[in-house]
This record gives C-alpha cells, structure tokens and sequence, in this order.
C-alpha cells in the first residue's frame, strides 16, 4: 500500500480504509513511512477531516502500535485511573491531581507527553527535577505505584510508539489542531493504559488548540465517545484557556508552583494557592474519584480531595512519587530545581486592567525562550518561563511588573519581554470574570 497514494486520498477528502489507516500506523512504527510523508498526511487529515468510523480506526490503530498493559497481576490496592488535558499553557494540574487522587486511594499510573506546540508538557516539567527519570523499568514502575499510589511517567518505548512518532512530527509542522487527531493521540495513550477511569480537560479558548466553545465541545464529546465505545468509563470536563492557569509557566518555574500548591494548600501555610489553579485541580480530582467508584458523589469527592491536601496527605504521596522515580529524595524540603541566570520584571507599559491575554503568544514566548521546541527531538532549558503572572482583571500602576522573564540570556529577556507586552493588553475596565469550568462532557 503506497503512502502516497494513501496521502492523496486524504488530500482528496476521501475517506481512508481501516487497512489504510493500519498501514501508516504500522508506517510510523517501522520507519517506512518518512517524516515528510507521516506530516503530509497529518495536514491533510486537519484540513479534510476524518469520518467517526475514521476516528475510531485510528485511535484502535495507535493504542495496538505497541503494548497494552494489563495491572491485574499487579495486585494495586485500587481502581487505576488517569487524567490527560488537551494542552494549555501554565497548566500543571497533573502534579498535584496525581498526588491528591492517590491520597484518596486511586491507583494512578499517568501516561504523559512532553510539549506540544504552544503548550508545556508534563513529562518536561517533570525532567526538570535533577534524577527524575520518565521512562522506570516496569519493576520501578511497579515500586513507584505501590510506595505512591501515583507515578507520571512517559509512554515508554512499547507503549502506543506509533503516537510517539507522530506527536513529534506534529509538533513541528502545525498539524496539533484537528479533533480526530488530538483524539487518537490522547486515547491510543490511554486506552493502552490499561485504565479503569478517565477524566479529560478539554481546554477552550485563545491558549487552547481548539479555541471555540462549538469545536471544544465537538473534541469533548468525540473523546467521551470513543474512549466509551472502547471500554473506558471518560467524562471531560470543558476549561477555560483564555489565560494561563496559575502563577507560572516554564518547566522548574510549574514544579515549584505545584509543590507549592501541595504544601501552601495545608492548614496554616505561608502561601495560598493560586485560586483558578486550585479549583480546577479539585475540580478534575473529584470527578476522577467519583467515577472511579471511590465516592459516592463528586461533592464528597471534592471533600476527601481538600483534606487530601490540607493535611498535607497528597504532599507527601508527590514527595514518596518523584523518591522512587530518582528525584530528589526530599522534594518538599529541597526540590533542587535549576535557576536561570537571567530574571526580570516585565513592566506595564501605561495603568489599567488586564482586559485581554494573548495565552498562545504567551506560550510560544516560553517556547522561544528555549522552553519547547523547534524540532522533534530538541533538547528544552528547564529553567526559563514566566512567574509572577497575574489573572484577567488584575489592577496595574504604569510600571507595575506584568510578569518576571526567568531567560538563559539577556537578549532573550528582552524578546520576552517585548512578545510579553504585546500578549497583555491592558484597558480602563475589567472584563467579567470567567469560571474555570465552563462546561461538562
Ligand atoms: N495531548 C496529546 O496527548 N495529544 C494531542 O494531540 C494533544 C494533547
């Protein structure tokens, strides 16, 4: 079956064969298929479209590209369950959600993936923690589960290879945005994961691949209904992405914020989490719970999640977490996160409310600054991003700091700070405030 003539259907706007879709599958996984061509027919697919029976065939295509695990030799002491977002930027809420639903007795072995386009990626915010390792041998794996009941870790090489390759071509060649195409990435991930419960953030807005409510809901609703249709319990929830969510974004900066907000979130401590990334984190947790059978009700979900973290109980599941996987052995105390030699306050160019933020071009700041990449395979500085952000309608003096660059460079400070001041605009009004979950799948 030649890849072109594959391509040219699709290009076409034919609809492509099950067989079809098996041979570029197979394609990405062998190497036959090249780079150019796996792209070429990733763009035509965001251009054309895929039919559901499409969709399905793919994603079944990707999750049989390599290993399908199985936990029930495993013996884990509760129902294995995972969320996966469809991309944001400054979102962080695997970390603390991992921990907090393994506080609260799910077993959860998290599939991650790196960057993509805009967006951070777990597993490199992960890296930037000196020893983490996301790739454990499956002993390791097993170690880290049991000691934690969590462990975020990458697809390893068995797992969905097909999706690896492809994730990293699309990248790079502008082919993210496309709803059967997001789709068989996350849910050939996860439907090899050997899941008993799924919770999806599908984010919505102007940082979110899918930027209108219409599309996001179409994503939602495709997710929902495949990882169904396959066996999978998946309920998603819609979020909002028309800021970045939480203080930070950039890889060390979001591991700092999330072990903040693990140990700022208990009784007592110095700094309060930032609200936005808090509620969508309890958010998502709660769900999980409930639909892993753990709670009765998502608002008794969403009680066990807050005293998982008032206690302190969720802390320290992250802490045994990145132990076994080689971090740093006390993260909480001393998390060892690497320090850019450049970092400076943004100022506001004139007074007013922020009104509007461009959170792609925020995004794809951070990737400029070194904290994506360019090309598969590149290697990313985890020690640059932003902190310090603040949310739509924060009150600012003329000069007061939009943000802090955190750069390898005082010249790529300064391109920051010029794409940062273009990103944020600043007006006499406030916008309305908006909820952080505007919608439920
Ligand atoms: N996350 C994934 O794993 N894949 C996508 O295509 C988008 C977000």
């Amino acid at each position: 079956m030649r890849a072109a003539e594959i391509i040219r259907a699709k290009r076409d706007g034919r609809a492509i064969t099950e067989a079809e879709i098996q041979a570029f599958v197979r394609g990405l996984v062998d190497g036959s298929w090249s780079e150019g061509q796996a792209a070429a027919l990733a763009m035509a697919i965001v251009w054309r479209g895929m039919t559901r029976a499409e969709c399905v065939a793919l994603t079944q295509a990707m999750t049989h590209s390599g290993q399908v695990l199985d936990w029930r030799d495993a013996r884990l002491p509760g129902p294995v369950l995972d969320k996966h977002s469809t991309g944001g930027v400054g979102d962080k809420v695997s970390l603390p959600l991992a921990a907090i639903v393994a506080a609260c007795g799910g077993v959860v072995p998290m599939i991650s993936g790196r960057g993509l386009g805009h967006t951070g990626g777990t597993l490199d915010k992960l890296e930037a923690l000196p020893g983490y390792t996301v790739n454990p041998p499956r002993t390791q794996l097993l170690a880290a589960l049991g000691a934690a009941g969590c462990a975020i870790v990458g697809a390893g090489a068995d797992l969905a290879p097909a999706d690896k390759r492809l994730y990293a071509i699309r990248d790079v060649t502008a082919t993210v945005e496309s709803v059967p195409l997001i789709t068989a990435s996350i849910l050939g991930k996860k439907l090899a994961a050997g899941l008993q419960g799924l919770v999806l953030d599908v984010k919505v807005g102007n940082g979110a691949f899918l930027s209108g409510l219409d599309e996001a809901q179409a994503l939602a609703r495709n997710l929902v209904d495949v990882a169904c249709g396959a066996g999978l319990p998946t309920q998603a929830l819609i979020t909002d992405m028309n800021q970045p969510l939480g203080r930070t974004a950039g890889n060390a900066l979001e591991v700092a914020e999330s072990i903040a907000l693990l140990t700022g979130a208990r009784a007592g401590a110095p700094e309060p989490p930032e609200p936005r990334l808090l509620e969508l984190t309890l958010a998502l947790a709660a769900q999980l719970l409930h639909l892993g059978g753990l709670d009765a009700s998502v608002a008794a979900a969403r009680a066990r999640a807050e005293a998982a973290l008032a206690s302190g109980a969720a802390a320290e599941r992250f802490a045994r977490m990145v132990a076994a996987l080689g971090g740093p052995a006390d993260v909480l105390a001393d998390a060892r996160l690497p320090v850019a030699p450049v970092v400076r306050p943004v100022p506001a160019l004139r007074a007013g409310h922020i009104a509007r933020i461009d959170t792609r071009a925020l995004g794809l700041a951070v990737v400029a600054l070194g904290g994506g990449r360019a090309r598969p395979g590149d290697a990313v500085d985890p020690r640059v991003g932003f902190s310090g952000l603040r949310p739509l309608g924060s009150a600012l003096a003329a000069g007061e700091p939009l943000l802090t660059v955190h750069a390898a460079s005082a010249a790529d400070a300064e391109a920051a700070a010029r794409a940062v001041q273009a990103a944020i605009t600043l007006a006499e009004a406030a916008p309305p405030p908006t909820p952080v979950v505007v919608g439920r799948v």
